[in-house]
């Protein structure tokens, strides 16, 4: 990877003129089936710049109480977009159509309109539960009786359709737009990328700017992306299994919070003798890092640096530090 930025040829991306985050652009729009996509320094970017391309200010964004967009974006929904948000209680990718059905409130001159939904895709504090392909053609069915847009947080969406075997041009085709990251499984070290209609990605190549985002020789960082786009998806199976033989390891004292579909190991420790910040703290004075999401609930992550003697390596400490 570092090789191939090496020798990236590169050039003002703020005129697109970066023959790399070029082809890295249609490279990810033909992945989803879409026209065109944008590269973005961020995942939190992508999303922000998607929604504001879906729901204008005053109006209304429908989601799940622990997404992403709404979690840990630092308001920039309503900061940068003026967008109202309301949430449906978190099911993590567990969700029900009809309850999203539901919630939608029509245009008029009463109530604040809703225009668009937004799923995630692993989703993070569900776990990296991955959401069933039906429920998504569902979700689709609904913004199209209602004329929302429909947003795909896909930050770990490489997961879902290697776990799942849904074809990422199945996953486009359900979507107005999606935000997908390069540098999380994939392993680049910085990146995100924003997929819709060229008309979209027009407008999203000014929102982008406007919010700082536009960049000069990004070329380097797409090459990054290229390289992992090529070499990094279907090896995310081994983070897989990995992951599941550390949910296996700790599954025996009661903190596995949900079956573990992907890369993330979601700890429920209610019932353990120690909380989150005690566990995070144990296991990092061992060298093992641990995600703590709220005082008795934390997250395992396996990554490509992870191998199978680091797997294990984990596994002893944790089991460790859980058996007191
Ligand atoms: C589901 C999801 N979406 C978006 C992001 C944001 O990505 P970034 O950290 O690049 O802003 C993350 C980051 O962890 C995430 O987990």
């Amino acid at each position: 990877m570092r090789a191939a930025m090496a020798d990236a040829e590169v050039g003002d991306d703020v005129y697109a003129e970066d023959p790399s985050v070029n082809a890295l652009e249609a490279e990810v729009a033909a992945l989803f089936g879409h026209e065109a996509a944008l590269f973005a320094p961020t995942g939190s970017m992508a999303n922000q710049i998607a929604l504001q391309l879906l729901v204008p200010p005053g109006e209304e964004l429908l989601c799940d109480a622990d997404a992403h967009v709404v979690t840990y974006e630092i308001g920039a929904a309503a900061a940068y977009g003026g967008i109202s948000s309301r949430t449906w209680t978190s099911v993590g990718a567990d969700i029900d159509p009809e309850v999203v059905a539901g919630m939608v409130r029509p245009d008029g001159y009463h109530a604040v309109p809703t225009r668009a939904i937004a799923v995630e895709q692993t989703h993070n504090r569900g776990g990296g539960g991955v959401i069933p392909l039906g429920t998504l053609r569902d979700l689709r069915r609904v913004a199209d009786d209602a004329g929302l847009g429909l947003h795909c947080d896909g930050a770990r969406i490489w997961h879902a359709h290697v776990a799942d075997g849904v074809p990422l041009i199945e996953y486009g085709r359900l979507f107005d737009t999606l935000s997908v990251c390069l540098s999380k499984g994939l392993g680049a070290p910085v990146g995100s990328v924003i997929v819709g209609s060229a008309e979209k990605m027009t407008r999203a190549r000014l929102l982008r700017k406007r919010m700082g985002g536009g960049m000069r020789q990004a070329g380097v960082l797409a090459a990054a992306g290229r390289y992992a786009l090529a070499h990094h998806v279907e090896r995310l199976a081994e983070d897989h299994a990995r992951a599941a033989r550390l949910a296996e390891a700790v599954a025996p004292f009661g903190v596995l919070a949900a079956p573990v579909r992907t890369n993330l190991v979601p700890l429920d420790l209610g019932k353990a003798a120690l909380d989150a910040p005690a566990l995070a703290a144990a296991a990092r004075a061992e060298g093992v890092l641990v995600s703590v999401l709220g005082p008795r609930i934390a997250r395992l992550v396996t990554h490509l640096d992870l191998d199978d003697a680091g797997v294990d390596r984990a596994a002893d400490v944790l089991t460790r530090i859980l058996r007191g």
